[in-house]
């Protein structure tokens, strides 16, 4: 079973990808509600939620533990390594095909505080940016837009064009959407980069990865799997979103936890 997390639903951006990927299997997605954002959180408390959550789903039978938050996984990705047995997969900047392919020379980046500050990103940065010329944007609000369940709407168009149109300012020809909730909003954020500029979403190499893990350990299942989300708090937004990818999952593949 895979065992999948994030502060919220963005994780199921990951998600959706690993299904497409490996309908066969399995696996167990964490969305910490209660705590959502992280973005603007202590990196030691999101250390300490991401533990109690890996811990949680490894109980659980979870093979592989996919650390769906950049946030997450720039705070906590090595502490986790160092404390469970399993594998872990996080997310990381998709700097390095952002800056490959462009042409202006000028990549955007729109990711959380917490992601900007950490370690990870930096060093990213050092090996993938290169000449390329990188422009930071906090996606201050993004996320609780797309935990109430909004993609789009008059406030969000304002929100997005105000860090968007920065980016396209500097020539910005690649924006990397440096947080799993973005991707949901990726239609939206198309739009209003227009035609010219390149969107580049992490997660289908992400699950391509998550491929690779569990191939070095056994067979992939054909068929088809389980799949079970689970949120510290709200679920109708989760369950809206998972439905997006299947439609026949029932509530009983649903459930507010205590972690
Ligand atoms: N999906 C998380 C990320 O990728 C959102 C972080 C947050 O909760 O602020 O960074």
């Amino acid at each position: 079973m895979i065992g999948i997390f994030d502060s919220g639903v963005g994780g199921l951006s990951v998600w959706r990808e690993i299904y497409r990927l490996m309908p066969g299997e399995s696996s167990l997605y964490i969305s910490d509600g209660a705590f959502c954002p992280y973005g603007s959180k202590d990196p030691a408390f999101i250390r300490e939620r991401a533990a109690s959550i890996s811990a949680y789903l490894i109980d659980r039978g979870a093979e592989v533990v996919v650390v769906a938050c950049n946030t997450a996984t720039a705070a906590a990705i090595s502490s986790l390594r160092e404390k469970f047995d399993v594998p872990f997969v996080g997310m990381e900047p998709a700097i390095k095909p952002a800056a490959l392919h462009s042409r202006s020379g000028v990549v955007g980046v729109l990711a959380t505080a917490g992601t900007f500050k950490g370690r990870l990103y930096l060093d990213t940065l050092a090996r993938f940016a290169g000449e390329v010329r990188v422009v930071e944007q906090v996606g201050e609000g993004l996320v609780e837009a797309v935990e109430r369940g909004v993609f789009d709407s008059p406030e969000l168009d304002d929100l997005l064009h105000h860090y968007i149109d920065n980016m396209l300012a500097a020539g910005a020809d690649h924006i990397v959407l440096g947080c799993t909730h973005y991707p949901f909003l990726q239609e939206t954020i198309a739009r209003i980069a227009g035609p010219e500029v390149v969107i580049v979403n992490p997660a289908p190499a992400i699950a391509t990865q998550i491929k690779r893990v569990l191939s070095n350990m056994r067979e992939v299942s054909n068929g088809r799997g389980d799949f079970f989300f689970c949120s510290t708090g709200e679920i109708p937004v989760l369950k809206e979103l998972a439905r997006r990818e299947i439609p026949d999952l029932d509530d009983s593949h649903f459930a507010e936890i205590l972690i």
